[in-house]
């Protein structure tokens, strides 16, 4: 199978920014310094004591033996065993206190992420499906913890240990010391090379990582529609087809990891060779002890285990990094949608709703989708939109919530313009029944809270009462459980739920945007009444093809095309005879 270097679906060149993700890494560090400085302060300890080893194997070999001392050698087995003791028992603090430190550090990264999620514009999430923003949050978020956990502090401490040794190694013989140092560009050009071949390939298994769940949900989210059209046989051959891909580049990966990891051990035998053989002739030539020819052995070991975990790391650093880009480039982003320094706060609709001269289309090369919308809603009164379906009803209500900004005109409350208006108070003040209604895991009655506990239970049972459908509720009990997405409602019941909501939350201003189109004439009845009820006690924005429940409205606006062709009373409407009596005809079957 082969594939294009375009089909990752992004911009296939794309690089690591390494400055924002170490400006993302270091400031999560930087609210730490204590905790992981306390495990570094471990790591050190563990360290040092481990260093201390092999000069207890020279006093043995260079002292205690030729001195012939029996007490000086019971000593050094003694200093050996709780040297290596205490380096087991500081090892063992490191490493829970790294799982802490670390642990916070993510809980807060995933946070952060989640909240700053909360706040992007909808036009933000129907670009990016939710299955990869799962993979965003929680596999990305992990990535980050292997770095925070390890890595990080256990490279600085190989770095300390590494010139400890060295220090140590100088001082006992420099001669030998300096022999070894052709090692070093030796390595630098081994990492260099590693880093630049594998860093595209990291980015690619990153966003394949999340390529995959993202698939899945989308497919998991319209098993329905699979099975109805007998379409599994192909979802599961493209996941097979996502997941081969995956594997081959997470493969690829590990090839060049492991022979970058080859390459360097190599370097360890050739180095020990080097120091038995020019080591062996200094000893011969007595310029050097055999201690120290064994410290020295043991020592490279040192030198290389810092080197061969700096190779491991390197690949844990590159991955870290490609999914450090990837989260801090969602944190980078900021909403289309702004409110200004100082928002005004909408407590309550005093007077009117104003559209004047309203222009809207969704992107710079689109058409207009609404063009010219004027109209005038007073507090108290409603108003029912018709039209036909994309004609632009939905989004002239989407204005309202700020879901999407306008090109032209004026929307304004009370003569205040929205956009000075704090988002949060705008849509508090006005509640939203929409088409596809999506009730969350919980009862009936947590749902008609919107899962906030605060409000009492009377309240719901008020708000019923007062929309008159008790009858509905009695079929579907309060405490009943609602399955995920609704799954065990129809979408007449969900509306009439959702309905219910609207009132228990009690906004001022409703929108009920096409909240009556999937219901049974006899639920239809039930909710009819409610509406009215609802239209008496509120302002609303009511969106039906129904003319029975547009006829309760106080004012009916015909839009087509974007444009609004008809504005005023049903009796003003039908007596003009144009597009509202044409449709109203048809309804009643009166039409042609
Ligand atoms: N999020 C969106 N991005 C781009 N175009 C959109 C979006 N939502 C709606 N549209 C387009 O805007 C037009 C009006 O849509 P809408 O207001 O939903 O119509 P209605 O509610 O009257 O059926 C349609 O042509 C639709 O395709
Ligand atoms: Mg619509």
């Amino acid at each position: 199978m082969h594939h294009g270097h375009g089909d990752d679906g992004q911009d296939p060149k794309e690089k690591i920014d390494y400055k924002a993700t170490f400006r993302l890494l270091s400031g999560l560090i930087k609210t730490r310094k204590g905790p992981f400085l306390l495990a570094f302060v471990y790591m050190v300890s563990a360290t040092l004591l481990n260093l201390f080893i092999p000069m207890i194997a020279k006093f043995v070999i260079d002292t205690a033996i030729p001195g012939r001392d029996p007490k000086a050698l019971l000593l050094a087995a003694g200093v050996y065993i709780a040297a290596t003791l205490l380096f087991l028992f500081f090892n063992y603090l490191q490493v829970l206190q790294l799982a802490r430190a670390g642990q916070d550090l993510i809980v807060e990264l995933k946070q952060r992420l989640l909240a700053h999620m909360l706040t992007l514009d909808l036009e933000f999430y129907s670009s990016m499906p939710v299955g990869r923003l799962n993979a965003r949050v929680q596999s990305d978020t992990s990535t980050l913890y292997a770095l925070f956990t390890n890595t990080v502090i256990t490279i600085v401490n190989d770095l300390l240990m590494f010139g400890v040794v060295f220090c140590v190694m100088a001082f006992y013989n420099l001669e030998l010391t300096l022999m070894l140092m052709p090692v070093f560009p030796v390595l630098a050009v081994f990492g260099w090379v590693f880093v630049r071949v594998t860093s595209p390939m990291f980015i690619k298994v990153r966003k394949l990582a999340a390529e995959v769940p993202g698939f899945l949900t989308e497919q998991l989210n319209g098993i329905g529609v699979l099975q109805a059209f007998s379409r599994e046989a192909g979802t599961s051959g493209k996941m097979e087809d996502l997941n081969r891909r995956k594997f081959n580049a997470e493969v690829n990966v590990e090839i060049y990891t492991v022979l970058f990891f080859l390459s360097i051990v190599l370097l360890h035998p050739a180095a020990t060779a080097a120091v038995f053989n020019f080591g062996g002739k200094m000893v011969i030539e007595g310029k050097l002890t055999v201690g120290v020819i064994v410290l020295f052995v043991l020592y490279l070991g040192f030198l290389f285990e810092p080197i061969f975990r700096f190779s491991e790391h390197l690949s844990v650093i590159q991955r870290s990094f490609s999914s450090g880009h990837r989260i801090s480039k969602i944190l980078a982003l900021r909403p289309a949608l702004t409110e200004q320094a100082k928002p005004h706060y909408l407590t309550s609709v005093r007077d009117s709703i104003d559209f004047r001269n309203v222009w809207m289309r969704y992107s710079e090369g689109a058409g207009w989708v609404l063009k010219n919308v004027s109209f005038t809603l007073p507090r108290g009164k409603s108003l029912a939109i018709l039209g036909e379906t994309g004609g632009g009803k939905t989004t002239v209500t989407s204005l309202l919530f700020r879901f999407y900004d306008f090109q032209k005109g004026h929307i304004e409350i009370d003569g205040t313009d929205i956009r000075t208006l704090s988002l949060g108070s705008l849509r508090a003040a006005i509640g939203l029944v929409q088409q596809d209604i999506y009730l969350f895991p919980g009862t009936v009655m947590d749902n008609l809270k919107l899962m906030d506990t605060s409000i009492p239970d009377s309240r719901v049972h008020d708000a019923i009462r007062l929309m008159g459908i008790e009858a509905f509720f009695k079929k579907h009990p309060l405490g009943k459980k609602v399955q995920e997405k609704g799954a065990n409602l129809s979408i007449g019941e969900k509306q009439v739920i959702s309905l219910a909501r609207a009132m228990v939350l009690d906004q001022e201003v409703l929108v009920l945007d096409e909240a009556t189109s999937n219901m049974d004439p006899h639920t239809e009845r039930l909710i009819t009444t409610a509406i009215k009820n609802l239209l008496r006690h509120k302002t609303v924005i009511i969106i039906a093809h129904r003319l029975s429940t547009v006829r309760n409205a106080d004012r009916v606006m015909m839009i087509s095309g974007g444009e609004v062709k008809e504005l005023g009373t049903h009796d003003e409407l039908l007596a003009m005879d144009g597009l509202y009596s044409k449709y109203y005809r048809l309804q009643f079957g009166e039409g042609e």
